[in-house]
């Protein structure tokens, strides 16, 4: 049976750009309803009983797929964050990897942004390095995940309404900047190893 995770972080950790208030709902009712979803799957299916998260999503679709992707990306995502730091960059190798691919980090997150904010409907946006160790930036819809390709996934952000309704209705602009506030760089590098 898969457990919700706790947040790595106090629930009003966020705020005042993600407040407690949406952290109750995102993660103790969205994330814990993947949670419950998935193991009512491996209730009625004996052959999910001993599989890694992983090898779950790597090897169903539909439902299964589904409610294990955003089990998995809900607690990639939470890794991603860490309380507010106005002047928030990464450092070392990932600096020099951003301005490598993007040419700038300012490059790079405007890059991000409009990607985030111009991906359709639900979903998530992805800092990934590809098979040759390049970073690109990448879309996916609904609980769509990096796990089953070539890419390592670095960094991720939550573009489903649910995640930023609460405190920024329905500007999704607002939220994504907001997010860089937020970035916990040193998980994200700590993802290139
Ligand atoms: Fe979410």
């Amino acid at each position: 049976m898969f457990k919700l995770p706790e947040l790595p972080f106090d629930k009003n950790a966020l705020e005042p750009i993600i407040s407690a208030e949406t952290l109750d709902f995102h993660h103790w009712k969205h994330h814990q309803a993947y949670v419950t979803n998935l193991n009512n799957f491996v209730e009625a299916d004996s052959s999910l009983e001993w599989k890694s998260l992983e090898d779950v999503i790597k090897t169903s679709s539909w439902g299964v797929y589904n409610n294990a992707a955003q089990v998995y990306n809900h607690t990639f995502y939470w890794n991603c964050l860490r309380s507010v730091e106005e002047d928030n960059s990464p450092k070392w190798e990932l600096l020099s990897q951003i301005k490598k691919d993007f040419g700038s980090f300012e490059d790079f997150k405007t890059q991000f942004s409009a990607a985030a904010i111009w991906n359709f409907g639900s979903g998530w946006t992805w800092l990934a390095s590809n098979a040759s160790w390049d970073l690109e930036i990448v879309s996916t819809d609904d609980a769509w995940t990096l796990i089953w390709t070539d890419y390592t996934s670095l960094l991720v952000i939550d573009v489903w309404e649910h995640a930023y309704y609460i405190d920024f209705r329905n500007a999704r602009p607002n939220y994504v900047e907001s997010f860089w506030k937020l970035v916990n760089w040193d998980f994200v590098e700590g993802n290139m190893k």
